[in-house]
């Protein structure tokens, strides 16, 4: 009995708080529907698992992979929570996410993956052709809830560098706008006035984990400054839960722009970032800010239905290799 099953993750980006929410300040991150991660899961006769992600260029088998192999790591943490062997089945992958430019596609592939398999052990009964004989094993009886996957996922993001905030994993597991603060219960919002954000990619890869270790390097050596800095980050992402929930719009604008200049402090901007900024702000944007990582990756830009044509031909011009307009409600 062939089959295949397929789950999605869509992408995210971080609206306010980057940084310093990895020392336990709040940051608020919203899901991007543009973009997604599929992962099929198909059964195979074979009794091991083929791991293809053709995107990557990758095609490799679970037990040759090295220990801290994303993919393979999400699918043991997986399996053993639905107290199944990780056996006989393939996992393709495609994402529309681009990696390292503060999307989420780390997460995503993971929280794809955890969905697939556990709609791939949950909903059918697997039958196994051993020396001729049918076997048919039972469907799991585990169901993996949302903040499960959620806290499976952020196993992972600790390979990608090792003191994730944990939201990332969070937002794309929810699927929510999400107000959050390490170690306090993860809080969804309501969106009352829906508003579109512009995000344009620098299209220069950032590694998280170097962005995150220069900033820790930073802020041992200056801790009192870094911590008044994460301080008034933290201050803007609390005010700009609270314009969100008015549906005070135009205020989300200046907001971006103090956040930007924090950041900027703290060394995570960059000149293409500060284009792209400019550019947007220059072509009608209420405001704009880097989002994820920085260094590169993506900037987003406030805009309006009458502003987003100008904006996306900005930043454009201004040297983004893409730019996606993406309703925020
Ligand atoms: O993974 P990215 O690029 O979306 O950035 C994550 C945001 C940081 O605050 C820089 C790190 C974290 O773990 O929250």
């Amino acid at each position: 009995m062939a089959k295949s099953i397929s789950a999605s993750a869509f992408g995210k980006v971080i609206l306010f708080g980057e940084h310093p929410v990895v020392y336990g300040r709040p940051a608020i991150a919203v899901p991007v529907t543009q973009v997604h991660t599929e992962a099929k899961i198909s059964f195979m006769p074979n009794p091991s698992v083929v791991i293809d992600a053709a995107d990557i260029g990758r095609h490799y088998v679970l037990r040759d992979a090295a220990p801290d192999d994303p993919i393979a790591t999400i699918t043991r943490l997986v399996c053993d929570k639905l107290g199944v062997e990780p056996k006989n089945f393939s996992i393709h992958i495609h994402s529309t996410i681009p990696v390292a430019r503060g999307l989420g596609s780390g997460a995503a592939v993971s929280v794809a993956i955890a969905r697939a398999l556990a709609k791939y052990f949950l909903t059918t009964e697997v039958a196994e052709s051993t020396a001729g004989r049918k076997k048919i094993s039972p469907p799991s009886q585990v169901k993996l809830t949302n903040e499960v996957i959620s806290a499976l996922a952020y196993e992972v993001e600790k390979l990608h560098h090792g003191t994730p905030s944990g939201i990332d994993n969070t937002v794309i597991a929810l699927e929510r706008p999400v107000y959050f603060q390490r170690d306090h219960p993860v809080e969804t919002f309501r969106v009352s006035r829906p508003f579109l954000i512009a995000i344009g990619d620098t299209g220069i890869a950032s590694p998280t984990k170097i962005a995150v270790g220069d900033v820790r390097h930073g802020w041992e050596k200056e801790r009192d400054r870094y911590e008044r800095i994460f301080d008034e980050i933290g201050v803007i992402a609390r005010d700009a839960r609270v314009a969100i929930e008015r549906g005070d719009v135009t205020s989300l604008g200046s907001l971006m722009l103090k956040n930007q200049d924090w950041l900027k402090q703290i060394g995570v901007s960059s000149p293409e970032i500060e284009e792209l900024v400019d550019a947007a702000v220059g072509a009608g944007a209420e405001g704009a800010k880097l989002s994820g990582a920085g260094r590169g990756g993506n900037v987003i830009a406030l805009v309006d239905e009458e502003t987003r044509a100008y904006v996306e031909r900005a930043m454009k011009r201004a040297g983004a290799k893409r730019v996606i307009v993406t309703e925020i409600k």
